[in-house]
């Protein structure tokens, strides 16, 4: 045995996916996963750069160890992921607890990077697909399953498509192989993740092609998806989604601004009024879908008739949540060159003004529920209760519901009581 492991995951789902890959990859090397952290002889960081306030975090976090490694040692720190992908070894250099850097293309070399002491490798493989490296998977009812990597799109505020690549996609029998297996194990929802996973293409077959094939494995309860950009969601996606009844009644669409200037100079690529379009096509095709997406406030050269553009959209489209985001300047991406900055305490007010619109909506979706019977799929028991159980609706939302261990892991039918803008509480 080499020792054990603790891995501390921060940013998107694809970075809890990767430290499942990198779970994988160490236990077939002989490490073990650690009880807890106090036990780890190695502690990774997988780390995310999306924003500004994400690195310090986790910068933070990294440093706060030293007395651990004071106490101990024989202990190693490694950073993975999008951090130590854009820093390199900088990483080393500012905080000198880290004995690894090591980039999301080179997680197979880990093993040997430990055993030789090599303490950088942040080489870029554009196809680093990680093939036939099974993930393990560390919830028990859900799975995720990375479908693609990397990014093309450019959007000018966005880091991603610089750590992360070019776009690549896992062969579709390499995908259906990893699904049926979670779903022999009892994990039920399959959730598929990419940057952009509307541009899912390996030797022809398209991404709704792929739902369709995976809807047939047997036993599946739940199919989901992460992220659709606007600009390539098909009219075959959308007819294949409201087709499946396994695929879950919910979409991701980041919108980023309601506005079309600020749309423009973020290189989306679409425009407003498509984005509008797009949720006609949804909400007809499907009319309980719930729509959540992405927001940013205080873009460079967004002025108040942009931002009121966008509030203007949140009242018409009303999503079901919306994930509000302060703009963070990025080093090399084009928009952190513009010269039309907002002043951060003007980002700042934006944000809690789009914050404070979005509850108001998100809370009367959750209770125009009430008195509807929604389906349960149980993961949890319940924080605030030993008889209740929690899970999530179809249409991604949380819902708490009388139940016990045994309930884990299956369907339940429930009546919606009574709901937060959080909740829904189930009778
Ligand atoms: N690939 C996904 C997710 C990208 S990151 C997508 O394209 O939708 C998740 C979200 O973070 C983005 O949708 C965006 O709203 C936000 N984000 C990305 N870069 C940012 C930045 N520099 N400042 C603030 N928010 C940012
Ligand atoms: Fe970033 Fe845009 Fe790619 Fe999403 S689509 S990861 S926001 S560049
Ligand atoms: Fe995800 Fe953050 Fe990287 S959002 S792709 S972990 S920069």
């Amino acid at each position: 045995m080499k020792g054990t492991f603790f891995i501390e995951t921060y940013g998107c789902q694809m970075n809890v996916s990767d430290s499942e890959l990198v779970t994988s990859i160490l236990i077939n090397a002989g490490w073990k996963p650690a009880e807890s952290i106090d036990d780890a002889d190695l502690l990774l960081f997988n780390t995310c750069s999306v924003r500004q306030h994400a690195e310090d975090r986790v910068l933070g976090r990294i440093a706060n160890e030293k007395s651990r490694k004071q106490n101990k040692p024989n202990l190693k720190i490694g950073v993975l992921g999008c951090m130590a992908q854009r820093m390199g070894k900088r990483l080393r250099e500012i905080e000198s607890v880290v004995d690894y850097v090591v980039g999301v293309d080179q997680y197979h070399l880990l093993p040997s990077m430990l055993e030789e002491e090599t303490p950088l490798n942040v080489s870029f493989d554009y196809t680093q697909i990680y093939p036939g490296i099974p993930p393990a998977h560390s919830n028990k009812t859900n799975a995720f399953i990375t479908i693609m990597r990397g990014c093309n799109n450019y959007c000018t505020y966005c880091i991603v498509p610089y750590v992360r690549g070019r776009e690549r996609s896992v062969s579709m029998d390499n995908i259906l192989n990893e699904a049926k297996k979670c779903v022999e194990q009892g994990l039920r929802e399959i959730t598929l993740l990419g940057q952009n996973v509307n541009s899912y293409e390996y030797s022809n077959i398209l991404f709704p092609e792929l739902l369709n094939e995976l809807c047939k494995i047997e036993g599946l309860y739940r199919l989901r998806f992460i992220t659709s950009h606007p600009k390539d969601l098909s009219d075959q996606l959308i007819e294949m989604m409201a087709r499946q009844p396994k695929i879950c009644n919910h979409i991701h669409l980041p919108l980023q601004s309601g506005d079309n200037s600020v749309l423009l100079a973020m290189n989306r690529k679409y425009t407003i009024e498509h984005y509008i379009n797009l949720i006609d096509k949804l909400r007809n095709a499907i009319p309980d879908i719930a729509i959540t997406t992405d927001l940013i406030a205080g873009f460079p050269g967004e002025n108040e008739t942009c931002f009121a553009n966008t509030l203007t959209v949140l009242q018409n489209i009303r999503f079901d949540y919306a994930f509000c985001f302060k703009y963070s300047e990025r080093s090399g991406t084009m928009a952190a060159e513009y010269i039309n900055q907002i002043p951060e305490s003007v980002r700042l007010k934006r944000l809690q003004t789009m914050i404070d619109l979005q509850r108001d909506i998100t809370l009367q979706k959750f209770r125009d529920q009430i008195g509807n019977t929604v389906e349960v799929y149980v993961e949890n028991f319940s924080r605030k209760s030993s008889q209740q159980v929690s899970g999530k609706t179809r249409d991604y939302k949380i819902a708490v519901l009388p139940g016990s261990k045994s309930d884990i892991g299956t369907l339940k039918s429930a009546t919606v009581k009574d709901a937060t803008s959080g909740t829904l509480i189930c009778g």
